[in-house]
């Protein structure tokens, strides 16, 4: 594949993948537990969708599914228990890298926890899959109810450059972050248009985005050591010690960019922008911080000198950054034989592994998310 995008940028496709096999879900219980907190707000949304006669449901970016399975589930149960059989399809829509297989096998009952495989457990649910990336219309114009997506949209659709010092956007140097920014602008007009062609009159789009908040928080970076730092010094130490070449070093850029509340609310300010004049109105906006579930299980357990050791917290800590971030690394050696490139990663990693084994303090995956309820006016 090339690695040329048509708009000159950085083709990201092959650098954004969760790992497979149910990896992703299995070790990311904050992503879990965000899309369930927002259960409430799509089971409102959807009390304004009682006329329509069934219902188009869509998950964008929703990776194996499993984190978001047991709020599809519950919201499916809720629904039912109130009386309402209508028809129910359901979309989930990643890249065409993504594995699909482990998210119909969950939704089946086949792989993963029984409880929430809510396929088997409800009639007139239908669960479908979209390889296509979500900057662009995924369905028949004016025939999506409610759209979800969770943690997916700070990705970018390409790359506009490869940051010289940085991995990641956020803690680039000036002209990498703009040319970032400009990137992410396009981008989230693009998405907004995309669902504003999709989604039927009255429809809803509730998005929960990594984002940066008023405090100027984002994921791991809200107090403690900062998490993209960390990823930076021990990429950097393998550059040093020869391990990695320099094109190497550079290659591992995230294609990620984090907007503030102001970017996201930018297109819904103004009555003229193009989102404004498809019909989409901003309902709310707010910011959330939700804790490290894996800090959060260390501190329970006393902390340092507690039941927990300090290694067994590295070792819950480490993984569920690796399960987002590893194809970014990856990727920037991959020109290297499988089992050197691995060698190399579980280096990488356990360098970190280490660090936060040897003084856990501050070390921790705080999520922040900027939350967004959309709907197309019916104009
Ligand atoms: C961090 S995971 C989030 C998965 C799940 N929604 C959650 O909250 O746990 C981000 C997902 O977004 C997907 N993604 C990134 N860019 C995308 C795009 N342009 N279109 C569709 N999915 C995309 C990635 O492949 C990945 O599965």
């Amino acid at each position: 594949m090339s690695n040329q995008s048509d708009s000159g940028g950085i083709n990201t496709q092959a650098v954004l993948a969760m790992r497979g096999a149910g990896y992703y879900s299995e070790r990311t219980a904050g992503a879990r537990d965000v899309i369930n907190d927002a259960r409430e707000l799509v089971l409102t949304a959807l009390e304004t969708l009682s006329d329509a006669e069934s219902l188009r449901l869509a998950d964008f970016g929703a990776a194996d599914g499993g984190t978001s399975q047991q709020m599809w589930s519950t919201v499916i149960e809720m629904l039912r228990k109130s009386g309402d059989n209508r028809q129910i399809e359901i979309l989930y829509t990643d890249l065409a890298s993504n594995d699909f297989s482990t998210l119909f096998r969950m939704m089946q009952g086949m792989q993963g926890s029984p409880t929430h495989a809510y396929q088997k457990h409800h009639e007139n649910v239908f669960v479908h899959g979209c390889g296509t990336g979500f900057h662009q219309q995924l369905m028949a114009s004016e025939s999506l109810h409610l759209g979800f997506s969770a943690t997916a949209m700070h990705y970018v659709s390409v790359k506009p450059l490869e940051i010289p010092k940085h991995v990641h956007a956020a803690r680039a140097d000036h002209t990498s972050n703009a040319a970032f920014a400009e990137q992410a602008a396009l981008d989230w007009q693009n998405i907004l248009l995309a669902r504003a062609a999709e989604l039927v009159p009255g429809g809803r789009f509730i998005a929960l985005n990594f984002g940066i908040d008023e405090k100027g928080r984002y994921l791991g970076n809200t107090g403690g050591v900062h998490m993209f730092d960390q990823f930076h010094k021990h990429w950097n130490a393998l550059y040093q010690d020869n391990t990695i070449t320099k094109v190497e070093y550079e290659k591992a850029t995230f294609a990620q960019y984090y907007r503030n509340i102001n970017e996201f609310c930018a297109p819904f300010n103004d009555p003229q922008s193009p989102v404004s004049k498809a019909g989409l109105v901003l309902k709310s906006c707010h910011s959330k911080l939700t804790k490290c579930p894996y800090q959060a299980a260390f501190i329970k357990a006393g902390g340092s000198g507690g039941s927990m050791t300090n290694a067994e917290y590295a070792d819950s800590l480490i993984p569920t950054m690796r399960s987002w971030s590893e194809t970014v690394f990856r990727t920037a050696i991959s020109d290297r034989s499988d089992d050197e490139s691995l060698q190399i990663i579980d280096r990488f990693y356990k360098a970190y592994r280490d660090e936060v084994a040897a003084n856990p303090i501050g070390h921790a995956m705080d999520y922040v998310h900027i939350i967004l309820d959309i709907e197309k006016t019916a104009n």
